[in-house]
């Protein structure tokens, strides 16, 4: 613990009334001679792409050292993670849980929404005591906001010592083994390349493994950060990607998550998405392929095809709607209209029998009348979703959207939300308490959170289930007769 006697200038700024000042209200603070700093590429306020290689000195002190990464946002979020650990093995850096004995830390930053903004940065003005604590320890920020605020994140938070944007991560193997780490680094140049296909990520254990087929997303939907902070759509080729979930299967993973911001636009010049989940399927090991998040409009016919054909694509598709309004939609610059996507809906439900499905909705974007709001609701009931993710729209600036203004007030948009929450949360019983009765197959992750000898599970639907434990274990597959639900799960009886 640190006493006040070895209070370095960070912790006695951190004690000073600036520091709440700048957690809340961004006010900037005197920077640590920063000008050259960022300077990789001053001009640009872009790096220069550094050599993947590792540094002699580096190499010959190999001790161990080790990283510790808080992941904020998305499953692509997670896998980045898994990603830039790969990525550090060969380096000599181990993770660790606790942040307390990390020479690095890392945040793994989501820009979709400005509560995520500001949850980081009040997380980084907790984290930033390490620093103070322990001399030599590295504090970051790396992913989507670190590639939307770039340099600017040096004003807000002057003691960062590293901003990796999404495309940058190979820099920082060599930025850490670099003898002058006195400057913070910043490596935020997109590259439209960049898949990271050479690397081997460090997974969680587990039975499922997240894999990332295609980075980055050209649909530039008006209200959406992610195009300007991940880039340029590029897919991994297939061949990598089939290589990574033969060595997953090795290893005794049994469900194969592709991740992919538009995952069906997935193609490597050759291949296109239908390809990859036959492919996959024909890998011995693998039980279950899910994937997200599709894009309505690159629903094409050979993918609802090859879901249909192939029994270990799950039943469960998360088909973002936003909202089912044609005039918002078209503002949002979807791509599609409300009836393109019922007809998509419907088409899908035909092709797979008993697909749960899942979606994304936004309330309150820019112009968003009662009556569009109507119209999203009613869609929702008539859909019947087996769950949503639901949001408030949120500004984000770079956008088109931005431009726009808000029009409505937080406490409407609360209203609206709300409103529909309660509307899915009723669906979601309905359609749960539906499968009572019925047996699915569970492919068993460990022991449930709640009860005490209890197992937990997810079905081919990606309903949670929880049932008594039997001598089933993490990667059978158990038929459960569910004899109760709630909105979030299953309750069984396992049948063998
Ligand atoms: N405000 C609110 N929600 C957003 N999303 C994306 N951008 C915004 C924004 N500016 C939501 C969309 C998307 C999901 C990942 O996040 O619903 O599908
Ligand atoms: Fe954002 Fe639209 Fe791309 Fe999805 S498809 S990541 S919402 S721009």
């Amino acid at each position: 613990m640190s006493t006040e006697s070895n209070i370095d200038p960070i912790r006695s700024y951190l004690l000073s009334p600036h520091y709440s000042l700048l957690v809340a209200h961004n006010v900037p603070f005197p920077p640590r001679g920063r000008n050259e700093a960022i300077a990789l590429d001053s001009q640009s306020g872009y790096n220069k792409k550094l050599p993947h290689t590792t540094s002699k000195r580096h190499e010959d002190l190999m001790d161990t050292r080790k990283v510790y990464i808080e992941t904020y946002g998305c499953q692509m979020n997670l896998a980045d993670t898994e990603l830039l650990l790969g990525l550090l093995k060969p380096h000599g850096y181990e993770p660790t849980q606790v942040a307390a004995q990390a020479d690095v830390i890392l945040l793994n930053t989501c820009a979709i929404r400005e509560h995520a903004e500001e949850k980081v940065m009040r997380r980084l003005g907790n984290l930033v005591r390490y620093k103070a604590q322990r001399p030599g320890v590295l504090l970051g920020l790396m992913g989507c906001m670190a590639q939307h605020h770039r340099e600017k994140l040096l004003d807000k938070a002057p003691f960062l010592d590293l901003v990796l944007g999404p495309d940058a991560y190979h820099n920082l193997p060599v930025l850490l083994a670099q003898e002058d780490k006195d400057e913070p680094l910043v490596a935020v140049r997109l590259d439209r390349d960049e898949t990271y296909a050479d690397i081997s990520p460090v997974r969680a254990e587990g039975v499922r493994a997240w894999v990332t087929a295609m980075r980055g997303c050209d649909k530039f939907c008006t209200f959406c950060i992610v195009p300007y902070v991940r880039g340029r759509e590029r897919s991994v080729p297939l061949d990598a990607l089939l290589e990574q979930v033969r060595e997953l299967a090795a290893q005794g993973y049994k469900e194969v998550v592709y991740l992919g911001q538009t995952v069906n636009a997935y193609h490597d010049g050759d291949c296109d998405f239908s390809d990859l989940l036959r492919r996959t399927a024909a890998i011995e090991g693998i039980e279950r392929i899910r994937f997200t998040s599709p894009h309505p409009s690159d629903m094409s016919e050979r993918v609802i095809e090859a879901m249909a054909t192939c029994p270990k694509v799950a039943p469960y598709l998360h088909l973002p709607l936003q909202a089912a309004s044609n005039r918002v939609l078209e503002r949002m610059e979807r791509g599609y209209t409300v009836e393109q996507y019922a007809a998509l809906v419907e088409r899908l439900r035909a092709a797979v029998p008993g697909l749960a499905l899942s979606t994304d909705i936004i309330v309150g974007f820019p112009g968003e009348e009662e009556a569009d709001f109507r119209a999203t609701y009613d869609f929702m009931a008539e859909i019947r979703y087996d769950s949503a993710f639901m949001f408030k729209y949120s500004a984000r600036e770079g956008t088109k959207a931005y431009k726009w203004g808000e029009t409505l007030s937080e406490e409407e948009k609360g209203r609206r939300l709300q409103e529909i929450i309660a509307l899915q949360e009723r669906i979601s019983g309905e359609l749960n308490r539906q499968t009572i009765g019925q047996t699915v197959e569970v492919l068993v992750e460990g022991p449930a959170k709640r009860q005490k000898g209890w197992l937990a599970g997810k079905s081919g639907q990606f309903k949670t289930v929880v049932f008594p434990g039997n001598s089933a274990r993490p990667g059978d597959l158990v038929p459960v007769l569910v004899v109760s639900a709630t909105a979030h799960t299953l309750v069984g009886e396992a049948r063998r």
